[in-house]
């Protein structure tokens, strides 16, 4: 098949591991007989320096016009000063808007190869497999922003609307899996989180055969420590699904482990990883690429229904997970090259002892 991909590499670590995923989608191509362009554009702090916007409009432009958008991250020290008129992180925000990608897919699983690396005792993460469903394009991250000499706010805002349709997305997932959803909020405080849990609860009466509960999202951050393996789907809200999933990543090991995947109504979806631009060992090569070599394989899976070819990348990442080489975020010497040459070798190996999946 043909598809156009646009990556956006952004900063910091963002180009180190937005360049090994696309190598893994250029040998994958090569294994499989499929024809993937890709379009690189800029997007963040790098977009900031060279055009003054953090989301220029040839790179939305072309975002629109793909098959898939991966990206690699935005940010970093350069660009966050408190007061600085325009930030890195607004392009990102505006690329989920534009692209209306409401709901953000975040698959936590604890390799057992790097279960010593987490801070859980081994037994607690035994069976670890929790799909986080962030809603992306609400709450605080969207409502109307004030800032006077003495005073900040940021209003959270949801409407039905936007519950209703991530919710629906979370349950028809929890379906096809363990169909047991947990609606993560704060409806004993928030107004927003009141009109959120009578949301998925009438929603669920669409879903008789998926067991729903209700958590309030600071209990939530200790059950997710101290059982993590009882969850299924989790879905929450903007800002509580950004603060769960990096620590979600703590148990894995490695917030350079966790891939993304950004969905909404359109055909177009945004792949990234859900670390950040980690300008403390950015521009060093040893950064992990496996997140967004992850991603990679979710663009594959969710944007050109190529599950197959998503099942061979996982495959690959499993087996490197498993007999090495690590980088150092989890407990190795390897760089980021030395990461990809084994992914790329372990592909090889996949794919031609797998000749019956090639389309
Ligand atoms: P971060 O995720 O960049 O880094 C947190 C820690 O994790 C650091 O110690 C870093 O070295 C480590 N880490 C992250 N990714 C790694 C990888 N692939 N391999 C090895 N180690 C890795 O979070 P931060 O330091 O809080 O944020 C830095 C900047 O990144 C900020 O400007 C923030 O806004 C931005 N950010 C961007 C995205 C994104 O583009 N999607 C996500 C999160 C943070
Ligand atoms: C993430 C990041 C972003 C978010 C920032 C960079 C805007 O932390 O993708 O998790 O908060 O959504
Ligand atoms: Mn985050």
């Amino acid at each position: 098949m043909k598809a156009r991909i646009v990556t956006l590499p952004g900063d910091g670590v963002g180009p180190e591991v937005t360049a090994a995923a696309v190598a893994v989608l250029q040998a994958l191509a090569g294994h499989y007989g499929h024809e993937f362009s890709f379009d690189e554009q800029l997007i963040g702090g790098c977009a900031i320096d060279a055009t003054g916007e953090p989301l220029p409009a040839a790179t939305l432009a072309a975002c629109q016009q793909a098959d898939a958008v991966l990206l690699g991250a935005v940010g970093g020290p350069k660009w966050s000063d408190p007061n600085a008129p325009v930030r890195p992180e607004q392009g990102l925000l505006g690329l989920r808007a534009a692209l209306g990608v409401y709901a953000n897919l975040r698959p936590l699983q604890v390799h057992p190869a790097l279960a010593d690396l987490s801070p859980l005792k081994n037994e607690r993460l035994q069976g670890v497999d929790v799909l986080f469903v962030r809603e992306l394009t609400g709450g605080a991250y969207f409502g109307a922003k004030t800032r006077t000499d003495d005073t900040a706010t940021d209003e959270c805002k949801y409407t039905v609307a936007e519950v209703e349709r991530v919710a629906r997305r979370a349950f028809a997932l929890a379906r096809g899996r363990r169909k047991q959803l947990t609606s993560v909020d704060k409806a004993n405080v928030l107004e927003t989180s009141r009109l959120w849990r009578s949301t998925v609860q009438r929603i669920a009466t669409e879903f008789p055969d998926v067991k729903v509960e209700h958590q309030l999202v600071d209990s939530m951050a200790m059950l997710l420590l101290s059982q993590p393996s009882r969850y299924d789907v989790v879905v929450t809200e903007n800002l509580f699904g950004d603060i769960l999933t990096d620590e979600a990543a703590a148990l894995a090991g490695s917030l350079g482990l966790l891939p993304s995947a950004s969905l909404g109504e359109s055909r177009v979806g945004l792949y990234e990883p859900i670390h950040g631009s980690a300008p403390d060992i950015a521009g060093k090569g040893v950064a992990n690429p496996v997140g967004t070599i992850l991603s990679a394989a979710l663009l594959l899976r969710h944007s050109l229904q190529l599950e197959a070819e998503a099942v061979a990348i996982e495959a690959a990442i499993d087996r490197v997970l498993n007999d090495g080489p690590h980088s150092r975020d989890i407990g190795g010497q390897a760089g980021t090259q030395d990461v990809l040459d084994a992914v790329l070798q372990a592909l090889d190996g996949y794919a031609s002892a797998a000749p019956s999946l090639r389309s």
